[in-house]
């Protein structure tokens, strides 16, 4: 995954997508993704369906006719940096007043037509299940009219599909397995704005997996809010629907599509404590294209925390959890989220929080101040009583001893041999490329003769606090020196 990219991704949200240049002439699309993975892959089934409907994307925002934002209601500042946008966008509106501005995503579903009224400058508002009547909204928004569909589906899954790949390096892409989440965790507006849970076909998404191998990608990510709900032809209540067929959990589409090709790395996320099973990870102990990758969102170190949570586990379920990795596959890499300040926290659960970390030695971690969202449980049954600045000295404590443990595992990483897969020039420096090993971290080495896509044998030698660098030597050598693959 990208730099510091999961779930959800800091970061990256603000950064615009970059859409494909378009073709000249015809209405031009810019659309910018902030928020989840999830929202960067529906991104790229937007483009599809404008695409087809004669849109073209470019990525200069001047010359666009409709500008949509893909959004995303997860903490109170996420959909602050989305109004600050809007204001930032009414001086394009006023230079073109053919312009046309959208809002997907989760704040348009959260929010639906108060959106209309509280930012005057939105034409459109469309929620995640609803991307397929774009061309029918868009047409009436060109018409004039302003143009609202937040209608959630139980079977919306976009699974045929094919999305216009944004982000156009062309080694990496996402692949989405499901919609929604029925986990009603106690903080979480993803329940309110994603609706039901579902999973898509999953001949569909070999046949995605196979196309992105053949067009030259060389790993994909496959997306959902808890994969290890995934299931098809089996009902919630483990009632197989079609007995001629088999039922695929989310062990055999790992199996299934890590099969495509032993050459096409497969990551997914994210992993739910309280559904991972033993199977899951014996299937990635078994092949080497399925990355030692996981990312396990523990939340807090106190059972009593997760209760209120409604996480569906105890801090022993989750290092009963850990230590089922820790077995099967000892040199897995582990990351996690974490929210500091929930309702009711005292110092002695916040310690624990410290103390889990401390268990675990996580290679890296998000980690979120708690912010109370509009219609879920925590909103309704707690209150909010952390103090804000509680809060922030919490969170502190916790991005420092995360910190030493990134440091750690990153030099821990150093010395060794890995198989890397090139992905493009490294930010830094444009005579270097960057890739990943299976563990996800990021490694630094001279281009050479190497070529994005291409997977080369890099010997560390050196590193800061996350970042690998090395020399690449050649396969024979990299054999001898037992590699990690
Ligand atoms: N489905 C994933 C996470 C989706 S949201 C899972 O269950 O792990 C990504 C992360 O955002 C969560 O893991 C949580 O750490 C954080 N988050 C969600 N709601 C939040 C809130 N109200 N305040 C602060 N952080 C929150
Ligand atoms: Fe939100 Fe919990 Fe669902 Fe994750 S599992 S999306 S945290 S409700
Ligand atoms: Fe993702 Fe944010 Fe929605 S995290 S699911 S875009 S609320």
């Amino acid at each position: 995954m990208r730099p510091g990219n999961h779930t959800i991704d800091e970061q990256r949200q603000g950064e615009a997508v970059g859409p494909r240049s378009g073709k000249e002439g015809g209405r031009k699309l810019y659309l910018e993704s902030y928020g989840c993975q999830m929202n960067f892959s529906d991104s790229e089934i937007v483009a599809s369906i404008l695409t087809d409907a004669g849109y073209s994307t470019t990525r200069n925002q001047e010359e666009a006719d409709l500008i949509l934002l893909n959004t995303c209601s997860i903490r109170d500042n996420a959909e602050q940096r989305i109004r600050h946008r809007l204001q930032h966008l009414k001086g394009g509106k006023r230079n073109n007043p053919k312009l046309k501005v959208g809002i997907l995503g989760c704040m348009a579903e959260r929010l639906r037509d108060k959106l209309l009224e509280e930012e005057k400058l939105v034409d459109l508002v469309v929620g995640p299940d609803a991307y397929r009547d774009l061309p029918r909204l868009v047409d009436e928004v060109e018409g004039g009219q302003k143009a609202v569909n937040t209608l959630l589906s139980r079977e919306e899954t976009y699974a045929e599909i094919q999305p216009v790949r944004l982000d156009d390096k062309g080694v990496t892409a996402f692949i989405s397995i499901m919609r929604g989440c029925d986990n009603m965790c106690s903080f979480c507006v993803v329940p309110f704005t994603r609706g039901r849970e579902r999973s898509r076909d999953p001949q569909s998404i070999v046949a995605e997996a196979r196309d992105l191998f053949a067009k030259g990608y060389r790993e994909v990510t496959l997306l959902g809010q808890n994969v290890d709900s995934y299931k098809w032809n089996v009902d919630a209540k483990g009632i197989v629907k079609d007995e001629t067929q088999p039922v695929v959990r989310f062990a055999q589409l790992m199996d299934l599509v890590s099969d495509v090709d032993p050459d096409l790395r497969v990551r997914f996320s994210t992993s739910h404590p309280k559904d991972m099973t033993d199977e899951v990870l014996e299937v990635m102990a078994r092949k080497d294209n399925l990355c030692k990758y996981i990312h396990l969102p523990v939340q807090s170190g106190h059972s009593d925390v997760l209760k209120r949570m409604n996480r569906g586990y105890t801090r022993d379920w989750y290092l009963d959890r850990i230590a089922a990795i820790r077995r099967i596959m000892p040199d897995c890499a582990i990351s996690t989220d974490v929210i500091a300040g929930f309702c009711g926290e005292t110092t002695e659960e916040h310690e624990e929080t410290l103390s889990l970390m401390k268990e675990v030695r996580y290679e890296m971690a998000y980690m979120f101040k708690y912010s109370e969202r509009p219609r879920t449980l925590a909103e309704r049954k707690f209150e909010d009583d952390v103090p804000e600045e509680e809060k922030g000295r919490r969170l502190s404590e916790i991005i420092a001893l995360q910190q030493e443990h990134s440091r750690e595992r990153t030099a821990a990483q150093c010395g060794k041999v890995y198989r890397v897969l090139v992905e493009g020039p490294s930010k830094k420096n444009a005579e270097e490329f960057q890739g990943r090993n299976t563990y996800n971290s990021v490694i630094v080495f001279p281009k050479g003769d190497a070529q994005p896509g291409q997977y080369v044998y890099v010997r560390t030698t050196d590193h800061t606090s996350v970042t690998l660098r090395g020399e690449r030597i050649a396969e024979a050598e990299a054999q001898e020196a037992g590699y990690i693959a």
